[in-house]
């Protein structure tokens, strides 16, 4: 079977090799670290019956329209589906694929590692070690909030959400509440979990922790009256997606000291430009959106990606599907 499908970034090669070493399969690639011109994205889709897409490429009805009806197949590099125009791809019948589970606890890692950063003010530590600020040891200095006997709220009981769950249990959590768009009570029983509404998540939580995908029901989500609710000794942490929060108003709860910090691995817009007045404070940690990015992730991540495209090709089940 001869088919033709466009690789949008350079990948991690056993990802690549998959593609490459498939009969018949022709691969394109934009082979840059860098992100492909939207220019070369829709010249290089026209024709193509697979598409090997990132996150950070948004694929609408203008890529779409520039593939033709030659493409069968959209395959995302992430488990994160916001990018992707779903209507559209669903209503053309093009099918999806996306990289769930073998992410899970590279990113679960990343969000207990974000909020360790942040409640107990390691960047901000670090940066007095090297400026001198260490003249003593003080102890009023450079105090945080621990985990030990704390609420945890997470928006988003999802698997990365159960498995950030499941890492912070053993540092002593004393309670854990959740919220979304129903209770799960099969996964929240692990961690005796209580389902509460968001207004609650946020008044009676120590740290929140957000997890879920954003969707037209949590963009903004986490907005002014989210955070006055907050308690001022509170810690919040996002690793979904920078528009669930309202940036805005987490900046002000951050400046006037209605919550104590704040861990982003995720922002509005990616990259943050380094004049942004979140990057002035001291209790925000910023991360590049490295959830998932670990050598042995990232490249299952491409294997998983690539095996996706194939199988949607030759009209076989796909290793991960999304339902459209
Ligand atoms: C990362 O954010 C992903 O969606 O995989
Ligand atoms: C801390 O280093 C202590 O000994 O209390």
């Amino acid at each position: 079977m001869a088919m033709s499908v466009f690789v949008t970034r350079r990948i991690p090669a056993e990802g690549l090799r998959v593609l490459s070493q498939a009969s018949g399969c022709r691969v394109q690639q934009w082979d840059s670290e860098e992100p492909v011109p939207r220019a070369e994205l829709l010249a290089g889709v026209a024709g193509a019956h697979g598409l090997l897409c990132l996150l950070s490429d948004r694929i609408d009805r203008e890529v779409l329209d520039a593939a033709g009806p030659g493409l069968k197949v959209i395959s995302t590099l992430s488990v994160g589906l916001d990018h992707l125009a779903l209507d559209e791809i669903k209503k053309r019948g093009i099918r999806v694929g996306y990289t769930p589970d073998v992410l899970t606890d590279a990113t679960a890692e990343l969000s207990v590692a974000l909020l360790l950063s942040a409640c107990r003010r390691l960047p901000e530590a670090a940066q007095q070690v090297r400026s001198g600020g260490w003249t003593t040891w003080k102890p009023l200095w450079m105090c945080g909030y621990g985990l030990s006997d704390s609420t945890v709220g997470i928006i988003g009981l999802g698997r990365i959400g159960q498995a950030v769950a499941r890492r912070l249990k053993p540092f002593g959590v004393r309670r854990f509440l959740y919220t979304g768009s129903g209770p799960k009570p099969e996964s929240a029983a692990e961690f005796g979990a209580e389902f509460v509404p968001l207004a609650r998540l946020a008044e009676e939580s120590d740290f929140v922790v957000v997890t879920c995908a954003l969707t037209p029901a949590t963009q903004g989500m986490c907005n002014k009256d989210f955070f006055a609710r907050m308690k001022k000794t509170s810690v919040f942490v996002n690793t979904s997606r920078g528009a669930v929060v309202n940036q805005e108003d987490l900046y002000e709860a951050l400046a006037q000291g209605q919550i104590a910090a704040a861990g982003l691995d995720v922002t509005t817009p990616e990259p943050l430009p380094t004049d942004h007045p979140l990057l002035s404070l001291q209790n925000c940690v910023i991360l590049p959106h490295i959830g998932s990015a670990t050598y042995a992730t990232r490249s299952t991540m491409a294997v998983l990606a690539a095996r996706n495209l194939l199988a949607g090709l030759r009209g076989e089940p796909m290793p991960h599907e999304l339902t459209l």
